[in-house]
């Protein structure tokens, strides 16, 4: 597709409010949560309360006997029913092998062993209590703790083992070096939005309701799983209370539901607890870090290594490998990388928010700020030295790279020149304060997408695509990218999204939505202003005017120096609406798009272009993170009094949600370096601190100024709108930030997080 998409900058990165907020706040938006059909029934999981082993027996009379049970799903009636689906890092759809109810093996504690369905939710959960379940258990390993790692080649998931060089003999020879390990915690998304799943069937079609990041996927899954054809299948998702990578997959409760209301011959409703949630879906594992840095007396990088060691399951090879973005990061002629997967009976770990630079960033922003101590060399000039416009291992240049300009801006407003470098000498009354940064990067990633705009005669447009609005914004970036390109209000353009039944998106993931979906409604817009044009240039106010030079604006067609109200040229072709279609394959290689919504990744090919292989260069979006912590003398309590971050991701076509994704982030960011983590009692592999009164997380008043600075970026490589996009990219960084400031407040380097209290008496 080679259509010139020429935005006016009258609409894209126009500052309005996001359009479906009226909606959520008045409660009119519909959630597939709140999704409740007529003669619903309701089912309750039973999770496994071992961690590894077989079930002996199941005594399931209790249960049965109360009023209202209808049905009890277990391996006994369950057993080969839902078809084994390949996990999605291995191109498939599930969240984890492990196909449900299929086996008395246990794999982890909370896996799903039984699901009660009754006429309540309430005796539903009553049954699910009384159920007797004796098991043969075995000891189990809950993780990297007092366990040596065994390396073990892992299934390559957007990963290669980068490096260059030779790494180990430059480091000898450095005049300066760090070498040290850090270490991240096991994290859960913790979606407001609980994991609820309603499935009805009229005939042989099946509805399923489900919060999802890829209705597609789910849709074509599901069908896998119960062996049916896709066609039968459709997912609903409007709208999404929260995600963050859990809802991507599919989990093993939603063929469980389907199959439940085939046999009643009813809808029936899951929605899992919060606790329950923790083992439902995925998971951030916890993750180890060796760095290496070598450099010479001037500071710069001469050797880098970086090994990692992640949890997964021994059901699956996952890891996420941050090691394609840390080996890139800064200009260095010597890297070397691995990553270990390290497996244990746990649950399958997964996407969580930006999955590989949050905790390996936080070992290599970590290790920088170490290496500018130890060089007496501001952290900030230290990065300013080792920057790079190319990618340091094949040579690819990047597409655009503004993290100097970033650090610049954000250094400017955090009033960083005032900063007393010595650990421990700014003070104020019994706080000591520590100012620190890092770098936050994300890779720009895109998808095909495909897109049914229409416009009607009075100048109403809809925009159909089976993409997704997490909460980031969605709906309101590609209402302005459609009201840009038809030139109309932006209260004309209706956006209808998240539902099997609209054209194909790509997951809503990997940050790629706003460039995948918005670069396709550029591209059906325009297959509607070419026919509205060349009917124009042949009769009426437009009459012998080029129809390249014609464009939509303001509700007229517009071209030298004459115009024509857009009403009467839609009359000219046609008596309805007028429907542009698109199918947008983006510019660099990416999978073909009769594959989109067939699977995740296909023979290794990902749905996703990713940045770090995106044809003949690398992109990324970058950003400089600056925060000031408050330790206090005595109680070592630890306060994040003020975090400004500053972000340069190409053209942002909503500049109010974009700021809302990167001040959660900076939020989220805080979370990760001092509240966040799932606790794990190691002797039984058990997650202990499942609801969110036990897991922490800041609230209001642990945060106080976040500054958010869209540092502006033109990028004409990564996509002819030059959309980076920002979900991810936020958090990424933060965490380190926090722990350099941490240092700088107290002269305590803490390489674990989360960082407490007590970390610093
Ligand atoms: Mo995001 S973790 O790529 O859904």
């Amino acid at each position: 597709m080679s259509v010139q998409i020429k935005a006016n900058g009258d609409m894209i990165g126009r500052a309005v409010p996001r359009i479906d907020g009226r909606l959520k706040v008045t409660g009119a938006a519909c959630y597939p949560s709140d999704v409740v059909l007529d003669d619903t029934a309701h089912a309750f999981l039973v999770m496994s309360t071992i961690a590894r082993g077989r079930i002996s027996a199941l005594d399931l009379t209790e249960a049965q006997a109360v009023d209202g049970v209808i049905d009890i799903l277990t391996y006994e009636n369950t057993k080969g029913k839902v078809h084994k689906v390949r996990f999605f890092a291995l191109g498939g759809y599930t969240s984890t092998s492990i196909v449900p109810l299929d086996t008395r093996k246990i794999w982890h504690d909370g896996q799903i062993i039984a699901m009660v369905v009754a006429e309540t939710f309430e005796a539903a959960r009553e049954a699910a209590y009384m159920i007797r379940v004796d098991y043969m258990e075995r000891r189990a390993v809950s993780g990297l703790d007092g366990r040596k790692p065994q390396p073990r080649a892992a299934a390559g998931f957007l990963s290669s083992e980068p490096g260059v060089g030779d790494p180990e003999t430059a480091y000898q020879e450095a005049d300066v070096k760090i070498d040290a390990y850090y270490s991240t915690p096991a994290q859960h998304h913790n979606a407001i939005e609980l994991y609820a799943t309603t499935c009805a069937w009229s005939g042989d079609q099946l509805t399923v309701y489900e919060s999802s990041q890829y209705v597609y996927g789910l849709k074509n899954g599901v069908a896998k799983q119960l062996g049916i054809r896709p066609e039968r299948v459709r997912a609903v998702s409007p709208f999404v209370g929260g995600a963050f990578g859990s809802k991507a997959a599919i989990t093993p409760r939603t063929a469980l539901v389907a199959i439940a209301a085939k046999r009643l011959g009813r809808p029936v409703k899951l929605v899992a607890t919060r606790q329950q949630g923790f083992t439902v879906s995925s998971y951030r594992a916890e993750t180890q870090h060796h760095i290496k840095l070598g450099a010479d007396r001037s500071g710069r990088l001469t050797s880098l290594s970086h090994e990692g060691w992640e949890i997964s399951s021994r059901a699956d090879d996952y890891k996420v490998a941050g090691t394609d973005t840390t080996s890139l990061l800064y200009a260095c002629p010597n890297v070397a990388t691995h990553v270990n997967i390290v497996h244990a009976d746990r649950s399958t770990p997964g996407f969580m928010r930006s999955p590989a630079e949050v905790p390996y960033m936080f070992a290599l922003e970590s290790a920088m700020d170490e290496l500018a101590v130890k060089l007496r060399m501001d952290p900030v000039e230290l990065r300013r030295l080792n920057d790079t416009q190319i990618d340091p291992i094949n040579q690819k240049p990047f597409s655009s790279r503004s993290l100097i300009a970033c650090y610049d801006r954000a250094a400017a407003a955090f009033g960083w020149a005032k900063r007393n470098p010595e650990p421990g000498s700014m003070q104020d009354r019994d706080w000591l304060i520590g100012w620190g940064c890092a770098t936050a990067c994300y890779p720009t990633n895109i998808g095909p997408a495909e897109v049914r705009v229409t416009l009607a005669p009075n100048g109403k447009a809809r925009v159909r695509t089976a993409g997704h609005d997490l909460g980031t914004g969605a709906y309101t970036a590609i209402a302005l990218t459609a009201a840009e390109f038809l030139g109309i209000p932006l209260e004309d353009v209706n956006v209808e999204l998240g539902d099997s039944s609209l054209p194909p998106a790509p997951v809503a993931g990997g940050s790629n939505a706003t460039a995948s979906i918005c670069n396709a409604v550029a591209h059906a817009c325009e297959d509607i202003r070419e026919r509205l044009a060349r009917a124009a240039s042949h009769e009426g106010a437009l009459r012998g005017v080029d129809p390249a030079v014609i464009r939509l604006r303001e509700g007229m067609l517009v071209g030298a120096d004459k115009s024509e109200p857009l009403k009467s040229a839609l009359l000219r072709i046609g008596f309805g609406p007028v429907e542009g279609h698109a199918k947008y394959t983006p510019e660099v290689a990416s999978v073909p798009i009769k594959l989109l919504g067939h699977t995740l990744l296909s023979k290794g090919i990902p749905v996703l272009t990713v940045g770090t292989s995106a044809g003949n260069h690398v992109q990324y979006a970058f950003g400089a993170e600056f925060v000031e912590v408050r330790v206090h003398k005595r109680t070592r309590e630890i306060r994040v009094p003020r975090l400004v971050g500053a972000f340069a991701a190409g053209r942002i076509v909503s500049p109010i949600t974009a700021r809302s994704q990167l001040l959660g982030a900076l939020i989220w960011g805080v979370a990760s370096a001092l509240h966040e983590e799932t606790e794990i009692d190691e002797r039984v592999a058990r997650y202990v601190n499942k609801d969110l009164a036990d897991y922490m997380i800041p609230v209001s008043a642990d945060i106080r100024d976040v500054e958010v600075i869209l540092v502006p970026e033109e990028d004409n490589k990564v996509n002819a709108l030059g959309i980076k996009g920002v979900g991810e990219l936020g958090n990424v960084g933060t965490n380190a930030a926090i722990a350099n400031a941490v240092y700088h407040a107290t002269g305590r380097r803490i390489r674990n997080l989360p960082i407490r209290m007590e970390d610093l008496l």
